[in-house]
């Protein structure tokens, strides 16, 4: 069994320094640069594709995913990143003029509101926006009065990546299905690091990247898509993979009909991105060698610290309110900073750099994220830094205020 102190030491970046920017990208290990090295020296040697296993990765990646999230391998489709898999999964649902999506747009990723406003344009349906709730979290009970009958989609994340705030996607999955509403997951914030089953969740659809918590490369991602509703669904794109070529050579040109791939592999195209394929294997490998039960456990704890520490020397942090919307990112910052507020947390930012500790920036708040390979001498490193920072620029709680 692989426990997190002998996982830490294929992450080598995390003994350099202090990596708190997962919530921008994780650190990929070892064992994905060997995985992927093994498929570019395969392709210097001109192995064939029949045989070679390098040419098996896009399969194991998606095995490798779909029981991470509990869903099944013909409901996975590799993606180029999360917001391709957003737009595949939106841009195949079959809209009428008048259908509405709902969105938090206050905390929701850009990328999920212009996949929706996209659909306005095309389709002419309605993009409604509800409030987040006053912890800054998506609200289950705003949606729920926004959804009438001519609703067809909610998009949520799964974490916020502007406030950090995890949302209650068992309450939301039994509202979707219970009003029969679609209900599409981005968990770019969170697959990787906090435990996630599409099934218990009543999820249809689910977005990740595998450049964040899953510690891959850049370039790939995964789509989830309920086997039953990728069963009825008719995708934008088609290409050879979409379609079940029976004992057919890919290269045949075929009829004039066309029988789709059954679930998620009709929104396959054409050729997959083999190396980092390969790559997201290794490094979805260790996830589940650990088992992500034990690091959401890890991660959320060391979260937890760190929120406390920060609030006890007077710096505000906006995640972590409620109890219930806790996760792995701790954000510090003001909902309506002043410009000299925005000032304090990008200098704050720059002495954590200098002390070597890697923190992300989004909307002029500073977001800390644990991974699996963080540990708890790492955060009172930052709360020490943080308390040098203060008494030195003479800062206290008052200008937070
Ligand atoms: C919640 C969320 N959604 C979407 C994205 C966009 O991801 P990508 O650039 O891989 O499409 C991000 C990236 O930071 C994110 O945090």
């Amino acid at each position: 069994m692989t426990t997190i102190d002998d996982a830490r030491l294929l992450f080598t970046g995390s003994l350099g320094c202090i990596y708190l920017e997962n919530s921008a990208r994780g650190l990929l290990p070892t064992t994905a640069r060997d995985a992927a090295l093994r498929y570019y020296d395969a392709r210097i040697a001109g192995v064939a594709k029949e045989t070679d296993p390098v040419f098996d990765a896009e399969t194991q990646a998606c095995e490798s995913f779909a029981s991470l999230v509990g869903a099944t391998q013909d409901e996975i489709t590799l993606t180029r990143n999360v917001t391709d898999g957003l737009n595949i999964f939106v841009t195949a649902l079959p809209w009428k003029t008048g259908d509405n999506a709902i969105v938090s747009k206050e905390v929701e990723h850009p990328n999920g509101v212009y996949a929706l406003y996209n659909m306005r344009q095309r389709h002419g349906i309605e993009v409604r926006m509800v409030d987040a709730g006053p912890d800054l979290s998506i609200s289950v009970d705003a949606i729920a009065r926004a959804i009438d009958s001519r609703t067809r989609l909610v998009i949520v994340s799964s974490v916020t990546f502007s406030t950090g705030a995890r949302t209650d996607l068992a309450a939301l999955g039994q509202l979707c299905q219970a009003r029969g509403v679609t209900l599409l997951v981005d968990a770019a914030q969170s697959v990787g690091a906090l435990d996630i089953d599409v099934r218990a969740f009543h999820i249809d659809g689910l977005v990740v990247g595998a450049s964040k918590y899953l510690c891959g490369p850049y370039g790939l991602g995964f789509l989830y898509i309920r086997r039953a509703l990728a069963d009825s669904l008719h995708p934008t794109y088609l290409g050879r993979y979409s379609i079940d070529l029976g004992n057919a050579h890919e290269g045949d040109q075929g009829g004039n009909t066309y029988q789709l791939m059954p679930g998620a592999k009709r929104f396959d195209s054409g050729s997959y991105n083999y190396s980092s394929a390969s790559a997201a294997v290794a490094s979805i490998g260790i996830l589940k060698a650990i088992t992500v039960p034990v690091i959401e456990q890890h991660v959320l704890q060391l979260a937890k610290l760190l929120d406390e520490g920060l609030r006890a020397i007077g710096l505000p942090i906006l995640s972590g309110g409620n109890e219930r919307h806790r996760s792995h990112l701790v954000l510090m910052g003001l909902r309506q900073p002043t410009t000299e507020q925005r000032q304090l947390f990008i200098a704050l930012s720059d002495f954590l750099m200098t002390k070597n500790i890697r923190v992300s920036q989004r909307q002029a708040r500073l977001r800390f994220s644990f991974h699996l390979y963080n540990t708890s001498d790492e955060v009172q490193a930052v709360l020490a830094a943080a308390r040098e920072w203060m008494q030195a620029q003479y800062i206290s709680a008052s200008h937070f205020k």
